[in-house]
């Protein structure tokens, strides 16, 4: 049997982001920076990376400028091609997407993630999708996280997510694995548990944002049932093609950036930072004199 490869990704971006209030009051956090580029950009670069062709954006009220970071800025091209900037067009040509490639939905209450990922269902139709969650930055150029689950899932089919080890005491953060067989970075999966209470967690194998699942996900979000938070669960119904469908995880191999969270956002910063040769040796020059 061939498999088709997935050529729709789904990035839920209608979250409030209240953990970067006050500067989320007017900025969606997928728009803050990562040294220079959005944050959002990173996730878009490693779909791209991986051979996706349309990228479909379940945003919310408030959260336009997502579309305008996305659109043509006409005035500021022409006013950079009158200045000669050379650079900075070509950074802007870098990032700008071909017209249609990018489809944006509201999702119209704050469901949760099964819900935003279900607002995508007639986008998605009846083929493989993928879903990134921008927060989670998988730092890993030389194999981006969703190009290695891609190639996983050409072999295996079904569906495929990321995961990595947390500490126990982070377990009930996250969905959870229940590990079946183990072959070198794929390992089985035989059930999934989102956000278990501590102590309880089946496995510190937590689901770090990047998943490629078969479209029958949909029908299952669509009865709406709640979960952890009272919100509609992405984790819950994936539970539910357990048996029915292969499902397996990948180990993500790379640097994980949690930039949900402030601490991880400014790790992030720092670590990409460290790494450009423009701004790398004075960030490591001025973090050499704090740590002394
Ligand atoms: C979501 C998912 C969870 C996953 C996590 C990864 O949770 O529901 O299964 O482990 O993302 O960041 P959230 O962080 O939105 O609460």
């Amino acid at each position: 049997m061939t498999i088709k490869p997935v050529t729709t990704a789904v990035f839920p971006v209608g979250g409030q982001g209240t953990r970067f209030l006050p500067a989320t009051k007017a900025v969606p956090k997928e728009l803050l920076p990562v040294v220079d580029r959005p944050l959002l950009q990173y996730a878009v670069d490693e779909a791209l990376a991986a051979g996706i062709e349309r990228l479909v954006f379940v945003t919310a009220r408030g959260k336009g400028a997502l579309d305008e970071y996305f659109d043509v800025a006409a005035e500021l091209v022409a006013s950079l091609k009158a200045k000669n900037k050379t650079a900075e067009l070509a950074l802007l040509e870098a990032t700008q997407l071909e017209p249609g490639r990018i489809v944006s939905i509201r999702q119209q209450e704050p469901a949760g993630l099964g819900h935003a990922v279900w607002c995508a269902r007639h986008v998605v139709q009846n083929e493989a999708f993928a879903v990134l969650l921008p927060d989670e930055l998988l730092w890993n150029p030389a194999a981006p996280a969703l190009a290695e689950m891609h190639d996983a899932y050409r072999r295996l089919g079904g569906n495929v997510i990321s995961v990595l080890e947390v500490p126990a005491e982070h377990t009930h953060r996250y969905g959870i694995v229940t590990p079946g067989a183990i072959d070198g970075l794929v390992t089985e999966v035989k059930g999934l548990v989102e956000k278990p209470k501590q102590g309880e967690a089946p496995s510190r194998l937590a689901a770090i944002g990047r998943y490629i699942l078969q479209p029958e996900v949909m029908g299952i979000l669509a009865a709406g049932k709640r979960g952890a938070g009272n919100e509609i669960q992405l984790t819950d119904a994936m539970a539910e093609l357990i048996g029915v469908q292969p499902f397996h995880a990948l180990t993500f191999t790379g640097t994980r950036f949690d930039c949900g969270d402030k601490a991880g956002h400014i790790t992030a910063n720092i670590a990409l930072a460290l790494e450009r040769e423009d701004v790398g040796p004075a960030v490591r020059e001025w973090l050499r004199g704090q740590l002394i």
